[in-house]
């Protein structure tokens, strides 16, 4: 049996209840969440609102799960400044909404944080191949952004496979996130397509036992 790429998993409260966010970040705890994703929605870059830096840094003080922020937002270049300080260890932004993404990218590195990028489905792999070198992650949107809940869009597995690629070529170090319609149908070809962290949400709280729910997906990947 070929030998698979070890893999996490970021647990999203995205589909949790968003009135009981403590709870929602013990679910994805219980479940097993290596890190937690927090979504920041500013209703311009995605038509939805979630929370801003104050959940953050909540989160941050409440969970020892190292927590990442995925800005999904306009105007990126305002935004690491307002999440400076809040405790997180990564923070990944859209090159869909900057003008300056290297320039973002040594931003947030000078900052102590992790960059990382995100990329919607329209953005092709090649885009973003000057930034790989410098990032500690690409995040690969398999869904249009914005709402959790959404099926995985069919050419996902090949933009990874693309990344995957391009990132042995540079020997970037940079890890692959998969973000959006993680399943237990789709786990194991994500991971052989080479992701190394898989987002979940609502394969987490639409689970009947959202508690077991990604042990049933590392189960799927074997
Ligand atoms: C969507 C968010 C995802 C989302 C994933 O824009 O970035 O984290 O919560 O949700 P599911 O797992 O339901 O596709």
């Amino acid at each position: 049996m070929p030998h698979l790429r070890p893999f996490k998993f970021a647990g999203s409260i995205l589909a949790g209840d968003l009135l009981n966010l403590g709870e929602a970040i013990r679910v994805c705890e219980q479940a097993g969440s290596d890190l937690l994703q927090l979504d920041i929605c500013d209703g311009h870059f995605v038509p939805t609102i979630s929370f801003g830096e104050e959940v953050v840094r909540r989160t941050c003080q409440v969970t020892k799960v190292p927590v990442e922020v995925h800005l999904m937002v306009s105007r990126p270049e305002d935004w690491v400044p307002r999440m400076q300080g809040m405790g997180h260890f990564r923070t990944l932004f859209h090159v869909e909404a900057s003008h300056r993404a290297m320039g973002l990218v040594q931003t947030i590195a000078k900052s102590g944080i992790e960059p990382g990028i995100a990329i919607n489905p329209e953005t092709p792999a090649s885009a973003v191949e000057s930034l790989l070198p410098y990032i500690h992650n690409i995040c690969v949107m398999g869904i249009a952004p914005g709402f959790a809940g959404q099926k995985m869009l069919d050419f996902t597995f090949t933009k990874i496979a693309q990344l995957r690629a391009m990132l042995d070529r540079c020997a970037s170090k940079s890890l692959i996130t998969v973000d959006g319609g993680v399943k237990a149908e789709n786990a194991k070809a994500l991971v052989e397509a080479g992701a190394d962290v898989l987002v979940v949400s609502s394969g987490i709280f639409g689970h009947p036992q959202p508690v077991e729910s990604l042990s049933e997906i590392r189960r799927s990947i074997g």
